[in-house]
C-alpha cells in the first residue's frame, strides 16, 4: 500500500519524508490557500521535494480550460499529475490529457459509478472522499470497496487513492479492502505510529535494562 501525504505544507512533507515511508503528495486549492503562498510556487517546491506523484488541481471547470491548465501544470515537473474534478467537462478533459500521456487524478468522487466513468476516461488515479461521505452519515469505505471490486472485475489500471481520511481506522479499512493508496493528513500520519502500550512497554524495558548487572 502506498502512503501519500495530503498537504501543501512543505514542512509537513519534509517530516513525513524523513519517516522513509512517503510515496507521494496530494494537494488541493484549499490546502495551498492555507500556506498563504503562490499556487505554482508551492507546487514547484513540493514536486522538487518528493520523488513520487504530486497532485496539482486545476481551477478551470470547462474542458478546454482544464486541458490548457493541465498541460501548464504538467510542466512543473515529471512527477506532477493533474487533479481534475469529477464533472462532465472534467471527464472529457481527462480523456484528452490521458491520450496525450499525461497523468490525472480524478477528484471529488463520491460513488462507484462515478469512479467507473473516470477509469473509462483513462484516469491514472481516482480519489473517493471517505471522510466527507462519513460526515453526512453515508459509508465512505463502502464506496471504496465497490470501486476496488469494479476495477478488479474489468482490469482497470486506475489506482484508488482513499482521500478525505480523518482517522487511523480509515487507513486500516482501506488497507483491508486493498485500495492502492491512502492520502493522509499530517495529523493522522503522526497518530498511526503511536500506541500507549508501545510507549509504556519501551519505558519498562529500558528501566529493567538498568537492573541488569554491567
Ligand atoms: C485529497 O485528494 C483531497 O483533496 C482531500 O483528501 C480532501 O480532504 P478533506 O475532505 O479533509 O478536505
Amino acid at each position: 500500500m502506498k502512503f501519500f501525504i495530503d498537504t501543501a505544507d512543505i514542512a509537513e512533507i519534509r517530516k513525513a519524508k524523513a519517516l522513509g515511508i512517503l510515496d507521494g503528495v496530494t494537494t488541493n486549492p484549499s490546502l495551498v490557500a492555507k500556506t498563504g503562498r503562490k499556487y505554482v510556487e508551492v507546487l514547484t517546491e513540493i514536486a522538487k521535494e518528493v520523488d513520487g506523484p504530486v497532485s496539482a488541481e486545476v481551477i478551470a471547470t470547462e474542458c478546454d480550460g482544464i486541458v490548457k491548465e493541465g498541460r501548464e501544470l504538467s510542466k512543473i515537473g515529471p512527477n506532477i499529475n493533474i487533479k481534475v474534478p469529477l464533472i462532465e467537462e472534467g471527464l472529457k478533459a481527462v480523456k484528452i490529457l490521458s491520450d496525450e500521456g499525461l497523468k490525472t487524478n480524478v477528484t471529488l468522487c463520491f460513488n462507484s459509478v462515478q469512479a467507473l466513468m473516470a477509469a473509462k476516461a483513462g484516469a491514472t488515479f481516482i480519489s473517493p472522499f471517505v471522510g466527507r461521505l462519513d460526515d453526512i452519515s453515508a459509508d465512505g469505505m463502502e464506496v471504496v470497496e465497490e470501486i476496488v471490486a469494479i476495477y478488479d472485475n474489468y482490469g482497470y489500471d486506475t489506482e484508488v487513492i482513499v482521500a478525505s481520511i480523518r482517522n487511523p481506522l480509515h487507513i486500516k479499512h482501506a488497507a483491508l479492502i486493498g485500495a492502492h493508496i491512502a492520502t493522509i493528513p499530517f495529523s493522522v500520519f503522526q497518530g498511526i505510529i503511536k500506541h500507549p502500550l508501545t510507549d509504556n512497554g519501551l519505558a519498562k524495558f529500558l528501566s529493567d535494562y538498568q537492573k541488569i548487572p554491567k
